[in-house]
């Protein structure tokens, strides 16, 4: 149970010091040295009530979901959609049965380019994606389009590494049939303004699936005002257990769709001449679901939402300009795109970036290097990779300054 007084009812201050006691590994060292944790794009670190609640649920209620009459499946398919319910709340989705468990964002995009592309997509049909999205939101569609023969349209970048509003409305025409982009670059930590891009589309009635693996643990995601018709998340980028997340999609669209899977669970009658199909949000999940996880996701976002949603963007956003200022004053300092929030990609000089992870790595500092599975916007600064730090809830400002006198450190070993 979360005891915690995390927001100081009196002072509304951000209590940091009492979040990060709450993240066992926060306390641990890595070769001697505490642990700075700045690889949160990739995966963030879980509180104790998530844990806990994975070991209560195989503990005390563990059974299989919607097959049993008995008192433990029966309790395990209760905290199962109220953990649905959570979601549903948590990005504002007008039905729980529009809220579909997935293994995370990439089965979920999987899902909506099978399901929505064997419904309404043919030869020569076209998808808009941008030159920032992750592989996740690039090879499910290129699968396609080597199935049933799709194009893809890719809205370039401006030169400051934002999206060009005005070419994407160029790359409409009668072939267009989904439009799917990213909420928040998962390199540049740059946040779209997808309303605009969505209102844009649905002017031209078609619609769009929002990527927002990287936005949903730094900002308020609310589908009904954006109008998503689509959007995926991960669960453990936001606190949750692995193997787990979640796709959105509107319920007179998800009603359309074929399966995506077949098996348990998705359907209501079955016979060797016909079967037929259950309602939503079944028809979409084959199989005995990851209940574990959803009632632990759950968790995750109760301990969201107890700190706020907006308290933990203003902390991130805070480290981040704080970040950026100390990261300008080091000499050759490349920063690519403007981060607002969630992550920073740089380089500096002609370090690359492997070597100044692994340095960095040496002195208990976790960031990312590489092409962040974002290959296409990496070939686009013509560059091998960045060297990412991500940020999360619990970081903090002497966080930041390890790291910078971290970089200080390597690139006077490199002079
Ligand atoms: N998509 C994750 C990242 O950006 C793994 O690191």
């Amino acid at each position: 149970m979360l005891t915690l007084q995390i927001n100081d009812t009196e002072t509304k201050m951000y209590n940091l010091q009492e979040i990060r006691k709450e993240f066992p590994i926060l306390q641990r060292e890595v070769y001697g040295k505490p642990l700075i944790y700045l690889d949160n794009a990739a995966t963030t670190q879980k509180p104790l009530c998530v844990i806990e609640a994975i070991t209560e649920a195989y503990t005390n209620v563990n059974a299989n979901v919607h097959r049993g009459v008995h008192f433990l499946s029966q309790k395990a398919t209760e905290q199962y959609e109220e953990a649905r319910e959570t979601i549903r709340h948590f990005i504002n989705a007008r039905h729980s049965n529009e809220v579909i468990f997935t293994r995370g964002t990439t089965e979920s995009i999987n899902l909506v380019a099978a399901s929505f592309g064997d419904t309404f997509l043919q030869k020569n049909d076209e998808v808009i994606i941008s030159t920032m999205e992750h592989h996740s939101n690039i090879v499910p569609w290129q699968l396609l389009a080597e199935r049933i023969g799709i194009k893809l349209r890719v809205i370039p970048l401006t030169a400051d590494a934002a999206l060009d509003k005005e070419s994407y409305t160029t790359l409409f025409n009668e072939h267009t049939r989904l439009v799917s982009i990213t909420h928040t670059s998962n390199v540049m930590g740059v946040t779209n303004p997808v309303k605009e891009f969505i209102d844009i589309a649905h002017a031209r009635n078609i619609p769009v699936l929002i990527d927002a693996a990287q936005s949903i643990p730094h900002k308020k995601v609310d589908v009904q005002q954006l109008d998503a018709d689509f959007l995926v998340f991960s669960g453990h980028k936001i606190y949750g257990p692995t193997g787990i997340g979640v796709l959105y999609g509107k319920q007179q669209m998800l009603e359309k769709m074929k399966p995506y899977q077949g098996g348990g669970e998705m359907i209501q009658t079955v016979r060797f001449e016909k079967t037929t199909f259950n309602e939503l949000p079944y028809k979409f999940e084959a199989g005995t679901p990851d209940y574990v996880g959803a009632i632990a996701l759950a968790r995750a976002i109760d301990f969201v939402n107890t700190i706020g949603i907006e308290e933990i963007a203003k902390h991130e956003q805070q480290l981040t300009r704080y970040a950026l200022e100390q990261m300008n004053r080091i000499p050759n300092m490349r920063i690519f795109g403007k981060p607002d929030g969630s992550a920073i990609s740089f380089l500096v000089g002609d370090i690359h970036p492997a070597d100044l992870g692994t340095l960095l790595d040496r002195l208990g500092i976790a960031i990312r290097t590489g092409h962040h599975c974002a290959q296409p916007l990496i070939d686009h600064f013509g560059i091998p990779g960045t060297v990412r730090a991500s940020f999360a809830m619990y970081n903090t400002i002497e966080e930041v300054d390890t790291l910078i006198a971290g970089i200080t450190r390597v690139v006077k070993m490199f002079a």
